[in-house]
């Protein structure tokens, strides 16, 4: 007798390849718009399947998770953060959690690269010129950027993407430093040509740079906060492709209108799309719409990271990418 197949349920459009594959896989139920499913809509496919595979924008929260039905046994996210997941009260509940890690590296510390370039070469006022057919021709004192190479770059987080990055900003000659909860191995540090600060507050007094790459956690929630974003030079900028909570976007943005520092490149937000619509007024900021994991490769590498930890689950193993409390 055949076994049965696993029911799966996925929260959101996902490339064609990967929700074919699951198709033939699984006994899936795939989402017909692409919309956010209801909080209702989560609560129902919680209840009836054994696996969920939400995104970034489901928030998996204990309530929840405590109405899951018996069912749910694995949540494999689509992507590499899990902040948006309960991931204590899952464990609690006998339910396994995995995300992506490792596909999006590349993709989201170019975009890293992509912001720190755009806001301190000036891009989107050169582009509005263009747009709006302003352009008279070049001019030896117009829209005077700095240069990137000898900046002094400051990494807050040094995980895959932190190092990802640190490599690329070398290549562009710039200076690297980096804070982390732990620090690198020696022969890491020396690879990446980066120096360690254990005092965030002295790192951030110093940078012409601020990337944030690291994860949001209650410990990393508003790591720069006002306090913190005043320590910052008047003449830097800072760069955010990780999580929105870390920085607080209210503080940001009324030193960016006060000119305190001198501009931010932003994918990632407080509240998610709800952003504070001052920001959209600044022309030393650059926004963008959470798209720093955004290239189809990666999007397909991550369909396929979640089909290998739901087959690994179904084959009686622990999925590869098991995300638990104490990894947080
Ligand atoms: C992730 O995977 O956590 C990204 O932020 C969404 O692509």
């Amino acid at each position: 007798m055949s076994k049965q197949r696993l029911s799966v349920v996925v929260t959101r459009r996902l490339p064609d390849v990967v929700e074919t594959r699951l198709s033939e896989l699984f006994d899936v139920r795939l989402r017909d718009d692409d919309t956010p499913m209801t909080r209702e809509e989560l609560g129902e496919a919680m209840r009836t399947c054994d696996v969920l595979v939400p995104t970034v924008t489901d928030e998996i929260d204990n309530t929840l998770i405590g109405q899951a039905g018996d069912r749910l046994k694995l949540i494999a996210n689509y992507g590499v953060g899990v902040d948006h997941i309960d991931v204590a009260t899952a464990r609690q509940r006998g339910v396994l959690v995995s995300n992506t890690p490792g596909v999006l590296t590349d993709d989201t510390a170019d975009m890293t690269m992509a912001l720190i370039l755009a806001v301190t070469r000036r891009m989107p006022e050169g582009m509005a010129v263009m747009q709006q057919d302003k352009w008279q021709g070049w001019a030896p004192t117009a829209l005077l950027g700095g240069r990137v190479s000898g900046r002094r770059l400051g990494i807050l987080g040094m995980g895959q993407i932190g190092q990802a990055v640190a490599r690329r900003a070398a290549a562009f000659g710039m200076q690297v430093h980096y804070h982390n909860r732990k620090r690198l191995r020696p022969e890491v540090e020396q690879e990446l040509q980066t120096s360690y600060w254990e005092s965030l507050d002295q790192m951030v007094a110093r940078m012409d740079v601020i990337s944030i790459n690291c994860p949001h956690t209650p410990s990393t929630f508003h790591l720069m906060n006002a306090r913190r974003l005043k320590l910052m030079k008047p003449d830097s900028v800072i760069v955010n492709t990780s999580r929105g909570e870390v920085i607080d976007e209210n503080a940001l943005t009324r030193m960016l209108r006060a000119g305190e520092i001198k501009g931010a490149g932003l994918d990632v937000y407080e509240h998610g799309a709800a952003i504070n619509p001052r920001l959209r007024e600044l022309s030393n900021v650059v926004l963008l719409p959470h798209m720093g994991s955004a290239t189809m490769e990666g999007r397909i590498e991550m369909g396929e990271k979640v089909i290998i930890n739901i087959k690994t689950f179904d084959d009686g193993h622990r999925p590869p990418d098991q995300v638990v409390p104490s990894m947080l």
